[in-house]
C-alpha cells in the first residue's frame, strides 16, 4: 500500500456511504431555489486569471496566495475557479443577460479551489451553492436573497444559526472609514501581528475580521463603519433590516463584518453555525453594485451569496443509511437458466415498473445471496432455481413479514403492480 497514489491534501472523496446525503441536499437546493424563482447556471472549472484579479482584488488572500493558476501550453494564464461570483458576472456580461431581462435571478452548485491550510470545514477543493441576483438596486432584493438562504437552512433542519449583517456603504464611505480606523489603530501598531501591520498600511478594514483574541480586544472600541454611511446608504440598510423584521428573520449587526473580497458595497452578511468550530461561516455574501461595470459591462447593481456544502453537511450530521433507497427486489438466481431469466426479468422490472432491482453477479450460493438481500434491506426477494424454471413458477418472499407466494412467470409484473 505504500506506493499507491493518494488524493491531494485538502481534497476529499465522497464514498457510497456518504453520497446519499450529498444527493439529498443537492435535490433540496434545486427544488427550494426554484420556488424563489431562481434558475441554474453552470460555468467552466477554469477561467482567465485576470477575471479573478479584477473582481476579487489583487490584495485579497484568495488572489494573493490561494489561487491554483498556471500557464497552459498555449501561453494562457489560467486559474481554477476560487469562487463563482466573478464567473457569473462574466457570463452575465458575455451573454448580454441584462438586455434580455432587466432582472436575472441565478443559482449554482459548483466545485471551487483555494490553496488554504486544510482543517475541519476548510478544504482545497470544496463545493459551494449560491445565488446571484443581477439587476435590482433595491433593498427588497437584499432581503429576498438573505431570506432565501436563511429559510433554506431552517427548511433543511439546521436549528442553531446566526445571521450577522453590516453595511460597508459606498466607496467614499469606505475611504472615509479607512482613515478613521487607521488613526484609531495607529497607537496600537506595535501590538498588532505582522500580517495586521501590513494590512494597516494597505487595507485596515481587513484587520476587523481578525480571529486573534488580543486583536479582537484592540478592535472592540474601534469606530463603526455604519456611523460613516451617507444618507442613501443608511436608508438602504434600514430598509433591509425593516424587511428582515417583516419576515421575522432574527439578525445581529456585526460591526466587524467586512468580508474578505473587494467587490462588496452596502449590505454584507454571513450566517454562522455553532456546530462548526473555527470555520463557523456557513455562508457569506452581500451587495456588489460596481462589479459588472468594473468588468466592462453596463452598470448593473447585484446581490448574492455563496454557501459551503461541506460545512452544511458537517452541521446537519444526517444519516446516510436513512436516506438510502433500499432495493424493492433482490433476485436470487441459482444455475445458468435462472441467470438467463434473472438478466431479463430484472431489466423488465426496472424499465417497465421503475422498481429498484438488484441481482447477484458473483454466482454466489443461495445462502450468500439471501444474506446479501438481507444486508441491502430488500423489500422482496424472487428466488429462481432449476425447479422454478421447470415449473414456470418463482417464489416471491416479502422480507418484512416473511410471507412467501408461488407466482407464475407471467404474473410477476402484475404481482408487484398490486403491491405498490
Ligand atoms: P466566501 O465567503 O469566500 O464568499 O465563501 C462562501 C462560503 O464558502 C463560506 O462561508 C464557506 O461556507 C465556504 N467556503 C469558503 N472557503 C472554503 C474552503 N476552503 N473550504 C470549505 N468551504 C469554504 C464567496 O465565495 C463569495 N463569492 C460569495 C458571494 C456570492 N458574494 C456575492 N455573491
Amino acid at each position: 500500500m505504500s506506493n499507491i497514489i493518494r488524493n491531494i491534501k485538502g481534497t476529499k472523496d465522497i464514498l457510497p456511504d456518504e453520497s446519499n446525503v450529498w444527493q439529498y441536499i443537492e435535490d433540496k437546493i434545486h427544488s427550494f431555489f426554484k420556488i424563489y424563482g431562481y434558475s441554474e447556471v453552470r460555468t467552466p472549472a477554469f477561467e482567465n486569471t485576470a477575471l479573478f484579479k479584477r473582481s476579487i482584488g489583487e490584495e485579497t488572500d484568495i488572489v494573493s496566495k490561494e489561487m491554483y493558476n498556471w500557464i497552459d501550453q498555449g501561453g494562457n494564464n489560467l486559474t481554477l475557479k476560487p469562487e463563482v461570483t466573478a464567473s457569473v458576472a462574466r457570463l452575465f456580461i458575455q451573454h448580454n443577460l441584462g438586455k434580455i431581462n432587466p432582472i436575472n435571478k441565478l443559482y449554482y452548485i459548483d466545485s471551487l479551489f483555494r490553496r488554504e491550510r486544510p482543517q475541519k470545514g476548510r478544504f482545497r477543493q470544496f463545493q459551494q451553492f449560491g445565488v446571484e441576483a443581477l439587476g435590482s438596486k433595491y433593498p427588497e432584493q437584499d432581503a429576498e436573497v438573505i431570506a432565501l438562504i436563511y429559510n433554506f437552512y431552517q427548511y433543511i433542519g439546521l436549528k442553531k444559526i446566526t445571521l450577522k449583517i453590516n453595511s460597508i456603504g459606498s466607496k467614499e464611505t469606505r475611504n472615509k472609514y479607512k482613515e478613521q480606523l487607521y488613526q484609531y489603530l495607529l497607537p496600537f501598531k506595535n501590538d498588532l501581528t505582522k500580517v495586521s501591520q501590513t494590512r494597516l498600511k494597505n487595507n485596515p478594514l481587513r484587520i476587523l475580521d481578525t480571529k486573534i483574541d488580543f486583536e479582537i480586544n484592540i478592535i472592540k472600541d474601534a469606530p463603526h463603519i455604519i456611523d460613516c454611511l451617507n444618507d442613501a446608504d443608511r436608508l438602504h440598510f434600514d430598509k433591509v433590516l425593516h424587511y428582515l423584521d417583516l419576515l421575522k428573520i432574527g439578525y445581529s449587526i456585526d460591526h466587524r463584518l467586512v468580508r474578505g473580497l473587494d467587490y462588496y458595497s452596502r449590505t454584507v452578511f454571513e450566517i454562522q453555525s455553532d456546530e462548526l468550530g473555527a470555520q463557523n461561516a456557513l455562508c457569506g455574501g452581500g451587495r456588489y453594485d460596481y462589479l459588472i461595470q468594473d468588468l466592462g459591462g453596463e452598470s448593473t447593481p447585484a446581490f448574492g451569496f455563496a454557501a459551503g456544502l461541506e460545512r452544511l453537511i458537517i452541521a446537519l450530521n444526517l444519516s446516510n443509511e436513512k436516506l438510502k433507497d433500499n432495493p424493492d427486489i433482490y433476485i436470487i438466481s441459482i444455475g445458468d437458466d435462472a441467470i438467463n431469466l434473472s438478466v431479463q426479468l430484472s431489466n423488465e422490472l426496472r424499465l417497465n415498473e421503475k422498481l429498484i432491482v438488484h441481482t447477484d453477479t458473483l454466482r454466489r450460493s443461495l445462502k450468500a445471496q439471501m444474506k446479501e438481500a438481507n444486508k441491502l434491506k430488500a423489500k422482496y426477494t424472487i428466488i429462481i432455481g432449476d425447479d422454478e424454471i421447470q415449473n414456470k413458477q418463482v417464489t416471491i418472499k416479502n422480507m418484512k413479514d416473511g410471507q412467501q407466494d408461488s407466482i407464475h412467470l407471467n404474473n410477476i409484473k402484475s404481482y408487484f403492480n398490486n403491491t405498490k
